[in-house]
């Protein structure tokens, strides 16, 4: 059969990519442009700024995805593009080139959701294999996802306020550290202890979760002890608020993990990065008998080698878009 090459295209937050991926897995090019710099200053993602960066890089990146992997686009199967969720005016961006692309190039279309993106950055590591779980763990997302075939999603639970990234850089921006904050909670937690006992949210077993209660506990506390005129030790702080979160990642996934009775599960996301996490779920991977895959970081965070993975199967099933294509912020996986 013949071989299946997809220009990929993901502008959803704030990194201009742009990735060629053959039959699903086999890595041609993968250009990332991140725009953290930009955004440092404002202590987070600005919507208006992470469009602007995309206009004027898209170009650039789809080049040279081409050029790295020496292929024309008369070469190409099809073209893929993240359809949401995301920042609207920055999907639009990457959207709009990935129309332009297919139009002047006579190639399909491919819409892709960004959490079916996360999920198949697995793949280009190894084959997915099913039923797994999969928790997807970002400054955007927070989702427990069970798979029982390819492109089957059922999202079982999903964070209720604050994305699990959102709460480490909001709780980092408290105790004065830089933005993204989830690597310096991170680091400084190894340090200290689980002094605060900070609260496990479960939410009544339900598998949603919620972080914004953690969030406003952390701040109280700072600011009681501050009023009473203690010092705290921030080592303290993000060892505590870091076992909160972990505990509750990982408490609720492997519950899920023993209910649908999977062997295997994925972590994906930038929060995927967090040495907590991944020592946790090890552990428990082993004490529970299933595999647990964690694909590399540069495959975690966002990326458009990812989508283009995702795309393989849509490509295969048929699932093509007309130029009408939008961007779309509330979409079933
Ligand atoms: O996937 P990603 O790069 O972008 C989004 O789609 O959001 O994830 C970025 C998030 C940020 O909130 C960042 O603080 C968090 O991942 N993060 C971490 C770690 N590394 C990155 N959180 C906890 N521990 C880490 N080591
Ligand atoms: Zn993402």
């Amino acid at each position: 059969s013949e071989d299946i090459t997809i220009l990929s295209i993901e502008t959803s937050c704030d990194e201009t990519a742009c990735s060629i991926v053959r039959n699903g897995s086999e890595l041609l090019s993968n250009v990332v442009v991140s725009q953290i710099e930009s955004h440092k200053r404002f202590g987070g993602v600005v919507p208006e700024v992470a469009s602007r960066h995309h206009v004027e890089t898209i170009t650039r990146v789809i080049e040279q995805a081409l050029a790295e992997a020496s292929l024309r686009p008369d070469q190409l199967s099809a073209v893929a593009v993240t359809e949401g969720p995301g920042l609207i005016g920055a999907l639009l961006v990457g959207i709009n080139a990935a129309k332009a692309f297919s139009f002047s190039h006579d190639l399909p279309l491919i819409p892709v959701h960004h959490i079916a993106g996360h999920i198949y950055a697995n793949q280009l590591e190894e084959e997915l294999t099913f039923p797994l779980m999969a928790l997807i763990v970002s400054g955007g997302h927070t989702e427990l996802i069970y798979m029982k075939d390819h492109l089957n999603f059922e999202v079982i639970g999903e964070t209720r306020d604050d994305a699990v990234g959102e709460a480490y850089d909001k709780v980092a921006r408290v105790i004065g550290l830089p933005y993204p904050g989830g690597p310096h909670i991170d680091r400084l937690g190894k340090e200290g202890e689980d002094t605060f006992d900070f609260p496990r949210a479960y939410l009544g077993g339900s598998y949603d979760f919620s972080f914004s209660g953690l969030k406003s506990a952390v701040i109280n506390s700072l600011h009681n002890n501050k009023q009473k005129g203690l010092e705290v030790d921030p080592k303290d702080v993000a060892a505590s608020f870091q076992h909160s979160v972990v505990d509750v990642l990982t408490n609720k996934t492997m519950q899920a993990v023993e209910e649908y009775q999977v062997k295997h599960l994925i972590i994906a996301g930038g929060v995927a990065a967090n040495s907590g996490l991944r020592a946790r779920f090890d552990q428990l991977a082993r004490m529970h008998g299933i595999t647990l895959h964690i694909p590399a970081l540069k495959f975690c965070t966002d990326n458009a080698a990812m989508i283009g993975a995702a795309a393989h199967h849509l490509y295969l099933k048929g699932h093509f878009s007309g130029l009408d294509l939008n961007g779309r912020n509330f979409i079933d996986i």
